[in-house]
């Protein structure tokens, strides 16, 4: 079966099968082709290049006149799968307090854990397709998904188990991250050894005997987990073969992409708090820092420093974070346009940083992330803009006219 799009209008992130990321000024460069033709076979980008080469026939013909093309957005930072809402912490939000003193009054993590531990597999697994669906129909086709709203033996394995089945009945990458250590369980509030324990004597080994996890995780910060719980269980996660991709500075730096760098963590996600030494630390490294401007939206705290990220010759990844509490939106296209309008990142630099970079936060550059032969033919089709620069700017509009995945179009 192959599918030939004629007369797009720009294909664009074209690279090379050996590039997997870009850093530094090379995050301002996004190769494209104008009035480029596309040929997918079985699911795969078999070929592409100038109309003026197109071939002339194909089991399916779609024509793309005054279309843009690009590939699907890669979203390497979500925790999709909860229960219910926290839209009541929401208006107390709004009502002034912080997400501090509601996570205080056992509300914030521990709110949705408590929901979750009530709601059956299936349940959950209902209520996250729906969102997963959402997603894809806006343009994502990759994903990572933690879990961590369970803080049980048996409720982490019921997200894993969750995480699982949305892999087996959708046709997207998606990859698993376990998070026990999100946050503390009340019952554990004077005995974090034990919670630690926990995590590292039961939960890891189930974990790995059902091999539910690609990745490990841990909410590196203030009054979660410090410095030295996150190198005990990135430690104990190792043995499992489990690399890390970590929460850190998200409202303090304590030590936390240093302490990943140290265990070769994919990435360091969040990191609205930088320090010079925090940026110093990530030079030289395969560590992907990744911001998640939605969150800074939402939450009212600071933006990613992008511009000292980029200007340090380190590369960037954007992701949502998708999750009830501090992001309840899965919107790539948001995150695009947020982190050029706050983060002062150009277009390139961000259709990079949510593409090609996010592939490589998720061990997804050879599959996804890039316009590239032998890589899936997960797409996005335009409506008919000026320039892709008209993305970012016209924020909140949807303009994405059609999503393929594995050259099928699904939205
Ligand atoms: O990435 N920061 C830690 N975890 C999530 C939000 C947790 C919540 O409020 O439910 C995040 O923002
Ligand atoms: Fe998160």
């Amino acid at each position: 079966m192959t599918t030939l799009f004629v007369n797009i209008k720009e294909l664009i992130q074209i690279r090379e099968k050996s590039t997997k990321k870009v850093s530094g000024a090379a995050m301002n460069i996004l190769p494209t082709i104008k009035n480029a033709f596309l040929l997918v076979k079985n699911g795969m980008i078999i070929d592409y290049g100038s109309m003026k080469k197109a071939p002339t026939s194909a089991d399916k013909i779609v024509d793309c006149t005054g279309k843009m093309m690009l590939p699907t957005w890669c979203d390497s930072h979500t925790h999709i799968v909860y229960a219910g809402n926290r839209e009541q912490e929401f208006v107390d939000r709004i009502n002034g307090l912080s997400y501090e003193e509601i996570a205080n009054r056992g509300g914030g993590i521990l709110n949705s854990a408590k929901k979750l531990q009530e709601t059956s597999e299936e349940e959950l697994y209902q209520q996250s397709v729906k969102r997963l669906e959402e997603v894809i129909a806006l343009g994502t086709g990759a994903i990572e998904i933690k879990s961590g709203y369970g803080l049980t033996v048996a409720a982490e394995l019921k997200m894993l188990r969750v995480i699982k089945k949305l892999r087996e009945n959708y046709h997207i990458p998606i990859k698993a991250t376990f998070l026990g250590a999100h946050a503390f369980p009340t019952k554990y509030k004077n005995n974090k050894e034990g919670y630690i324990n926990l995590i590292i004597k039961e939960m890891l080994p189930k974990v790995a005997e059902e091999n539910l996890a690609d990745f490990v995780d841990a909410f590196c910060e203030t009054g979660y987990f410090s410095v030295e719980d996150t190198d005990q269980i990135l430690t104990a996660a190792q043995s499992y073969g489990l690399t890390p991709k970590v929460h850190v500075n998200q409202f303090t730096t304590i030590g936390g992409v240093q302490v990943s760098v140290k265990h070769h963590a994919l990435s360091v996600d969040h990191l609205e708090v930088m320090n010079s030494e925090d940026i110093e630390a990530l030079k030289g490294t395969q560590t992907m820092p990744v911001a998640l401007p939605s969150c800074s939206y939402f939450l009212s705290i600071p933006y990613t420093p992008a511009r000292d990220i980029i200007k340090a010759g380190l590369p960037l990844a954007l992701a949502t974070d998708y999750n009830p509490g501090s992001t309840p939106s899965g919107n790539m296209n948001f995150v695009v346009a947020t982190a050029c309008i706050k983060m002062k990142m150009t277009p390139e630099e961000a259709i990079n940083a949510a593409t090609i970079n996010g592939a490589y936060a998720m061990n997804l550059s050879n599959e996804v992330g890039s316009i590239t032969k032998g890589k899936r033919a997960n797409l996005i089709l335009t409506k008919e803009i000026p320039s892709y620069g008209f993305l970012p700017y016209s924020f909140g509009s949807n303009l994405i006219d059609t999503v393929f995945i594995n050259g099928n179009e699904v939205y």
